[in-house]
């Protein structure tokens, strides 16, 4: 047996697996062969603790609370870069030269644009539904514009696949947006940023074009950065396993909004301030009482945006969050009560021993909801913004898998528990 290798001591014999070496962070048991030759299969719900792909493009180590794309940190990419920078590096594996960034976030700015027929697929949709579905099906929606993407193998043709989804998704939102407080949708304008066509997409009016603050384009950048990737979370190994049939990339990506859409992943930011408003309004909700009820096995309620399957330290985003609360209020609302609310459950939460055990801190999720209040939006978008700041690493995962040899169709094994082989009973013997 070689250091590669390890030995698996199993009833009906010894078997050699390999071991696969990873650049930082833990080896790999290469198991594909094991069930062939020793006729085991492993199990773990929720992949726990498996690999589904070799990947370089983020890296997290959980115990240390360190987050990196392609290598960077992600305090130093929040600090130094735009969004759409940070979108390039994901996609392409390096940092832009200037011109090489100029000429992406113009290809950008110039796809923004819906094809106007979209506009009767927007209108069929009821008032109140809820933003994440509308944005999900618009995504499909807008295949059906670009059928040479259908089955994209040629890299121009992916590129353009993955510009075009990155320049129209924050128009989608938008629109959504706009439906659902029966608003005139407003068009991208060419001589704004991303991130200001977005805003002036949700928030101008064409009676009244709003004034864009560029304190708050400065702040949206970062919640966007911070939600861009995070390895193979829920929504990412989704848009894997449906991309990995060879369904297009909108598909995969609508696919993955599916995914993000729960409460337990990305619909988290919208529970925390739901749950902190709940705290706010009810009178007999204390912190204790509220800790009490996430701690009680019987009762269905956990805290929101606590608690991570990677990180068993504070998650590096709630920390830039957390500091970035402040100062986004300071020059917004001023002030919001859910953010004191929030201060004080994660202080009592992270005494409690309970949460300290268990090593529950707080997620991106548990500050971001109080930030996109502060700079004007409505709690239906918090995971529509989430959505927005994580499409450039589905893309990213997307591409990877498409070229990697070593992609299979996504088809886990289960261990059957069922009924063993029995006979038919006709339906006049039951
Ligand atoms: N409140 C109360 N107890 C919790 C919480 C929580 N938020 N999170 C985990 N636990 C307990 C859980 O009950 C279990 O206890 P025990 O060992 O006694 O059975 C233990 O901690 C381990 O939790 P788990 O459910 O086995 O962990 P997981 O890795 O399967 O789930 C999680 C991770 C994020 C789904 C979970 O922590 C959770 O439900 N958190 C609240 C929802 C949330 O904030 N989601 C956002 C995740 S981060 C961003 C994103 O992915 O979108």
């Amino acid at each position: 047996m070689s250091e590669d290798t390890a030995r698996l001591e199993l009833p009906n014999g010894p078997y050699d697996v390999d071991l696969l070496e990873s650049t930082v962070g833990l080896p790999g048991l290469d198991i594909r062969k094991l069930r062939a030759e020793s006729r085991v299969i492993t199990f773990d719900p929720g992949f726990a603790n498996t690999a589904i792909a070799k990947s370089s493009i983020t890296y997290v180590d959980g115990a240390a609370g360190e987050l990196r794309h392609r290598g960077y940190s992600i305090e130093e990419i929040a600090k130094n870069s735009s969004f759409l920078e940070l979108a390039y590096l994901l996609l392409y594996g390096a940092l832009p030269n200037a011109v090489e960034l100029s000429e992406w976030e113009n290809d950008i700015s110039h796809h923004m644009m819906l094809n106007e027929e979209m506009r009767s697929f927007f209108d069929a949709f009821p008032r109140r539904a809820h933003p994440m579905a509308v944005l999900s099906s618009a995504t499909n929606a807008i295949s059906t514009f670009y059928d040479v993407y259908r089955r994209p193998t040629r890299k121009k043709e992916i590129d353009a696949g993955a510009r075009t989804l990155i320049a129209k998704l924050p128009t989608i939102a938008a629109w959504a947006y706009k439906k659902s407080i029966g608003e005139p949708y407003m068009y991208p304008n060419d001589e704004y940023s991303y991130v200001e066509s977005f805003l002036h997409m949700m928030f101008s009016r064409p009676t009244q074009e709003k004034r864009i603050d560029p304190a708050i384009v400065k702040a949206l950048n970062v919640l966007l950065i911070l939600h861009a990737d995070h390895e193979m979370n829920c929504s990412t190994a989704t848009v894997r396993s449906v991309g990995s049939s060879r369904a297009n990339m909108f598909t995969s990506v609508a696919a993955g909004m599916g995914a993000l859409w729960g409460p337990l992943h990305g619909g988290a930011n919208q529970a925390v301030i739901e749950m902190l408003q709940a705290i706010h309004d009810d009178p007999d909700a204390t912190i204790a009482s509220t800790l009490e009820r996430a701690k009680d096995k019987n009762d269905e309620f956990r805290l929101m945006g606590f608690g991570h399957r990677v990180y068993t330290n504070y998650d590096p985003r709630a920390k830039i969050l957390a500091s970035y609360a402040e100062d986004v209020l300071a020059a917004t609302a001023g002030s919001d009560p859910l953010l004191d609310i929030a201060r004080d459950l994660e202080a009592a939460a992270l005494e409690d021993d309970y949460f300290v055990e268990r090593k529950l801190f707080p997620n991106v999720d548990f500050y971001s909801g109080v930030i996109f209040r502060a700079l004007g939006f409505p709690q239906r978008m918090f995971t529509v913004l989430f959505t927005i700041g994580r499409l450039p690493g589905w893309i990213a995962h997307w591409m990877e898998m498409n070229t990697d040899p070593d992609t299979r169709i996504m088809r886990p094994r289960q261990i059957y528990i069922g009924e063993p082989a029995r006979a038919y009973v006709p339906l006049d013997q039951r």
